[in-house]
């Protein structure tokens, strides 16, 4: 708390940060492979549903408050939370340990990402012949402890070495630098995509519903993503927001990031399916689809050694722009609550990070005998933090929000910076009504579907 907060160098800046945080793992690896899974277009409407109607004004709560308290997660509650303080304090707990949940297994997968570049480059994947091939290399790396271990622990070092400089040296200088790059490869592989042949069968299945595979556990994980992809639910979007000065427009702001997220979301899927229907293969292949299924892809079709490699370039920036701000979350927690200083901050959590995510990347290998509940170590913390631990981390943003924080005081703020453009007054009314008591309620319903109340 000694040193003075940083800020962002612009609006610009932010955006494009919070954009690259929002932008993930979860768009590029983990969205295509649910969309498979449940029924390709139905669940996009339901996705779409949910990131609009609770994720985006959940997501402009959880700035606001960042930037209204000017402080870390646990500490923006400590300060502000004028009742029930020790309960909001646990819940700022609560997002920490969400951070350090989803960063350790998050880095496991981004070190895959990293690993398949060197694939690309070594022409591993070009040799391929069938998925079966794709399968058993993929298998045998992730099986291997020395692979996983070494790629996740380049990814851990690559982040805090982007944290260390800071917000406006390290993190928005990346996000200006490799946001661009991000957007010109996905669009080339998009293009690439559908010129192939065959790959008419791809857009169907992105556009056309089925409604026969829709159940709630089909909108619990639409709701479950809404939250992970847009990085709503743990704090990293507050903290981010902690650092934006009073005069930036927090709304706009937070529309800006949700479609550009939704837009590379969407994208991304459309490179994908193209190219997994036009070479025929199958869309429900689960977690391997981008390392199963795409490698086959691209050694069957024209300029794959190219396009894999661009594809994996492309995840693992998405990957890097994002654990970087989970661990900025941890960082920012820890530096406003301590006395210490951020390159110490840095380096102690990043070791903690890797050290926890060990047995995340053993379970695929090693460790893959030791289960609880029928699933392995990695699945277990995807299933609890992104299923459980963000909507709920959603659900007390909202709550803070729209009912522990003054009605005046919140719109004050979000009012601060907005301009005057017309009609701001009703717009505004409609986001706090959502936030107060559509996105509680709805994420309320979720979970009772989740346990089985209802069915
Ligand atoms: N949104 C990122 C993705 O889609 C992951 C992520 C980054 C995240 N920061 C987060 C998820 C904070 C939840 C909360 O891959």
């Amino acid at each position: 708390m000694l040193e003075k907060r940083e800020h962002w160098g612009n609006r610009f800046g932010f955006i494009l940060a919070a954009a690259g945080s929002a932008v993930g793992l979860g768009n590029i690896w983990k969205f295509p492979y649910i969309t498979g899974e449940n029924g390709g277009a139905a669940f996009v409407i339901i996705y779409l549903l949910c990131i609009f109607i609770v994720g985006v004004p959940v997501l402009i709560a959880e700035v606001l408050l960042g930037r209204y308290s000017q402080l870390g997660p646990v500490t923006t509650f400590r300060r502000y939370a004028r009742k029930h303080k020790t309960f909001w304090v646990a819940a700022g707990g609560l997002f920490f340990l969400t951070g350090l949940i989803i960063l350790s297994y998050y880095n496991v997968v981004a070190g895959w990402s990293a690993g398949y570049v060197v694939e690309s480059i070594s022409g591993h994947i070009a040799a391929f012949t069938s998925s079966g091939d794709a399968a058993v290399h993929f298998q045998a790396l992730i099986s291997s402890p020395w692979w996983i271990l070494s790629f996740q622990f380049v990814f851990v070092l690559a982040g805090g070495l982007v944290v260390y400089f800071g917000v406006k040296n390290g993190i928005e200088k990346i996000a200006r630098l490799l946001m661009p790059v991000f957007f010109i490869i996905l669009v080339l592989l998009v293009i690439w995509g559908i010129s192939l042949e065959g790959s008419a069968a791809g857009l169907r299945f992105l556009w056309e519903p089925d409604w026969s595979t829709v159940s709630f556990n089909t909108v619990l994980t639409a709701l479950g993503h809404a939250f992970f992809t847009l990085s709503v639910g743990m704090g990293v979007l507050l903290t981010y927001g902690s650092y934006l000065k009073k005069d930036d427009n927090v709304f706009f702001s937070g529309i800006m990031i949700a479609l550009l997220d939704t837009l590379i979301a969407l994208l991304a899927g459309l490179a994908i399916f193209t190219s997994v229907f036009a070479m025929g293969f199958d869309p429900a292949e689960g977690p391997g689809l981008v390392f199963n299924v795409l490698p086959a892809v691209f050694a069957n079709m024209p300029g794959g050694s190219i396009f894999s490699l661009l594809f994996f370039s492309l995840l693992s920036i998405a990957a890097l722009t994002s654990t970087i701000s989970i661990l900025e979350m941890l960082v920012s927690t820890l530096l406003d609550e301590s006395n210490l200083s951020r390159h110490r901050v840095v380096i102690g959590t990043s070791a903690m990070i890797f050290i926890l995510g060990i047995p995340s990347a053993l379970s695929f290998g090693k460790w893959s005998h030791l289960q609880l509940f029928g699933r392995s170590i990695f699945d277990v913390m995807d299933y609890l933090s992104a299923n459980i631990l963000l909507p709920l981390g959603g659900l007390l943003v909202a709550v803070f929000v729209g009912w522990y924080m003054q009605k005046r005081e919140v719109h004050d703020e979000l009012l601060r910076g907005f301009g005057d453009s017309y009609g701001k007054r009703r717009v505004t009314a409609v986001w706090f009504d959502l936030v107060k008591y559509a996105a509680p309620v709805l994420i309320f319903l979720v979970f009772l579907s989740a346990i089985g109340v209802l069915k």
